[in-house]
């Protein structure tokens, strides 16, 4: 069940209610479709439970369930049907896709956790040095990782096996920038020059598009809600983007024992967000730290200067201009139980601890 979307506002819990009766029906859809699946496998090769158990121990560790939220959310609020199979399962395809997502991350960011659990890559280099297995256990590790990614990425295509085409779409156009957002991630922190104007496009691209804009859009798509399609977008951009910036920040404030990640791990891969941008660009102090000898500087000095020159405060005060911007943006298209609704998920996206 989502962990922390829980309604905190009373004024709208029908709508609330609602979209979590429908979040009920992807959990088991997704529980079922797993569960099938490695049943089936058990029965043709054992050994592949490894590699299902990765896909099936990713999903089942929780999360908020962001990505079905705004697309049943965005289906409902459009005026679509509550028992729709086709959006349930289309939500369902959206977790496991974040959790292909997921797996390929954290390789690539080289992550030892994920919500609170070891990382696959992590957990399957240990198995291999405990086996006493020959090859590189480092490889062996990340390369089940990939592969499990792989398969949740298929999965997640199977599940869209009644998804009209207007709706696929919209849904090839999500996994392109999820791809290219991250390979831009990659080779902005590799390259390391200072551009907040990029670093927000970035953020967009691999987050904040699969995560919010995209998400709404197959709901409303689903629903035959063309008329929301433009409200939406500029709101869901905003919430997007305001939830990757959130990301961001807890990396370097937050609390580990809440996000479930390592902290510090953006300063470790210097990776180029809008806060490391800015930073950059802007106060001499930080410039020095990294002018120096070419090697990591101290994250505790690092982390001092993003507070002490305000870098920290101008990134909230973005979060802030977005989450204003998305209220503006919905503000006269939906019914006003739905306007608050989403309302309330953008705070959650852009407010959350983890
Ligand atoms: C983490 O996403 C990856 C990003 C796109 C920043 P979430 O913060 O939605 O992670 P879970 O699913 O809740 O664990
Ligand atoms: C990841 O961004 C975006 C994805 C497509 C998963 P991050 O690398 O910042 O996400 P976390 O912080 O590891 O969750
Ligand atoms: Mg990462
Ligand atoms: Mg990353
Ligand atoms: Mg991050």
């Amino acid at each position: 069940m989502p962990s922390t979307l829980s309604p905190r506002n009373t004024t709208h819990v029908s709508a609330r209610r609602q979209r979590d009766r429908l979040l009920v029906r992807v959990e088991r859809r997704i529980e079922e479709f797993l569960a099938d699946e490695q049943q089936r496998w058990a029965a043709i090769e054992p050994a592949s439970a490894e590699l299902l158990d990765c896909v099936a121990d990713m999903f089942g560790s929780g999360g908020k369930r962001m990505r079905p939220a705004f697309c049943i959310a965005g289906h409902l609020a459009a005026g679509g049907d509550p028992d729709d199979p086709v959006v349930v399962d289309v939500a369902a395809a959206l977790e496991l896709l974040h959790s292909f997502a997921l797996l390929h991350d954290d390789v690539m960011d080289a992550s030892e956790r994920r919500r609170n659990r070891p990382t696959a890559h992590v957990v399957h280099e240990e198995l291999h040095g405990r086996r006493g297995w020959r090859g590189e256990g480092r490889r062996y590790g990340e390369a089940v990782a990939v592969l499990a990614g792989d398969l949740a990425l298929v999965y997640a295509e199977r599940l869209l096996a009644d998804c009209p085409p207007h709706a696929r779409r919209i849904w090839a156009e999500l996994c392109t920038e999820l791809m290219i957002g991250q390979f831009l991630d990659l080779r902005s922190a590799a390259q390391f020059s200072a551009d907040p104007e990029r670093a927000r496009w970035i953020a967009l691209l691999k987050s904040g598009r699969y995560t919010v804009s995209r998400p709404l859009a197959l709901g409303a798509a689903l629903a035959g809600g063309e008329g929301l399609l433009a409200p939406f977008e500029e709101y869901g951009l905003a919430v997007g983007e305001a939830f990757q910036l959130r990301d961001d920040l807890l990396d370097v404030f937050g609390d580990a024992e809440l996000t479930g990640k390592p902290a510090r791990l953006d300063f470790k891969q210097h990776k180029m967000t809008l806060l490391m941008s800015l930073a950059l660009r802007d106060v001499p102090a930080v410039q020095a730290l990294f002018a120096e000898d070419g090697t990591a500087p101290d994250p505790d000095v690092l982390h001092r200067l993003l507070v002490t020159a305000g870098v920290r405060d101008r990134v909230e005060a973005v979060i802030g201009e977005r989450v204003d911007a998305a209220g503006r943006a919905i503000g006269e298209a939906l019914t006003a139980e739905w306007a608050a609704e989403l309302r309330t998920m953008a705070a959650e996206a852009a407010y959350r601890t983890g």
